[in-house]
Parts: structure tokens; sequence; C-alpha cells
């Protein structure tokens, strides 16, 4: 698995103290307003669950399963796997997304989250690629901000490898285009 990778681009170490700042951040908000934190699946798995274990407050947490590459590197056509069983209304949302690429994904599902009529709407990202934006969509919160390169690790695949790696790394050509 290691071999495939041509270099660290993220450190678990600064993954993990950036997202101590951003529960700081989010504390000075939401302390006392027991926000839901949406993670979307799969891709947020391990960013939702390493940032709610740094929020000292209550909130709760809910899933969407959103998938748009397939096996690809491509985006193609989005899929929502669940329904939104949860109730949204006059809740303060947080969206926690590990990566905004095109846009597409998190367009869709802030739209259908703002059709619920939630009290706030946020979108934290942990990895940002302004480079590749399709949509006109800005996070309120962003991790980092990454080159156009294809990244893997820390919850983010190709063709549903390398989610488990605790860095993320930009993945060698040859894997993906071989
Ligand atoms: C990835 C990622 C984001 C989305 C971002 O999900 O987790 O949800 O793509 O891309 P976009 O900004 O171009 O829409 P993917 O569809 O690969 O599914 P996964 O989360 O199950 O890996």
């Amino acid at each position: 698995m290691l071999r495939d990778i041509e270099r660290v681009l993220l450190t678990g170490e600064q993954i993990s103290e950036r997202i101590k700042s951003i529960a700081e951040e989010l504390k000075k908000e939401y302390e006392h307003k027991n926000p839901l934190i949406l993670c979307i699946l799969k891709g947020s798995f391990i960013f939702a669950a390493d940032l709610v274990r740094e929020l000292d407050f209550p909130c709760t947490v809910e899933f969407i399963c959103a998938s748009s590459y397939g096996k690809s590197t491509v985006s193609g056509d989005l899929i929502i796997k669940n329904d939104i069983d949860f109730k949204v209304a006059g809740r303060h949302v947080i969206i926690a997304e590990d990566i905004l690429d095109t846009g597409r994904t998190l367009k869709h599902i802030m739209d259908i989250i703002s059709a619920e009529k939630p009290a706030s709407l946020k979108l934290c990202t942990l990895l940002d690629k302004p480079e590749r934006r399709e949509q006109e969509i800005k996070a309120d919160i962003i991790g980092f901000e990454i080159p156009n390169e294809f990244v893997v690790g820390y919850g983010l695949d190709y063709a549903e490898k390398y989610r488990n790696l605790r860095f993320v790394g930009v993945l060698k050509k040859d894997v993906y285009s071989g």
C-alpha cells in the first residue's frame, strides 16, 4: 500500500493539530447550540470521528452517504444512498466533509439540507482543492488548501483502497493511469 504513495502531503500529526484548532473555533460559536455534525460518507468517516472527539460540548452526529467517483478519478454521477431520516429543522448543522473538489457533492447536499430549514448551516472541509471547482461553493472552515493532485488516505480512497492510511498522500500516477 505505501509503495503506491508518491509523497506524504499531510502527516497524521499535522492533521490532528489542525483538527484541534478547528474544534476550538467551533466551540466559540456552538458550545451552547447542540450542533448536528453531518458526516458525509464514506470519505469523511475518519475526519468526523476525530473532529467530534475534540468537541468538549454537546453535539449530535448524523450521516449521509454520497458517492460520485466509483472506481475512477473523474467525477461521475452523484448518488445519495440513504434517506435523511433525522430532523434538521431548527438545528445548527455543521457539515463535516473530507474534501471539496468540484463542489458538486457539497452543492447538492447543501441544497438538500437547506430545504429542511436548519437554524444555520456551515460547511467544514478538511481539504479544499479550489483549482478543480465547478460549482460556486465555499467552505466556512477549511483544514488545508491543497494542490490539484490525486490524494488518498485519512478516509480518502482510490477504488476503495487507502482510506486507512493515517496521513494524506499523493497517489502515484501509474496506480490510476496504468
Ligand atoms: C469524494 C469526497 C467528497 C466528494 C468531493 O467522495 O468524499 O464527498 O468526492 O468531490 P466533489 O467536490 O467533486 O463532488 P466520493 O464520491 O469519492 O465517495 P466516498 O466519500 O465514498 O469516497
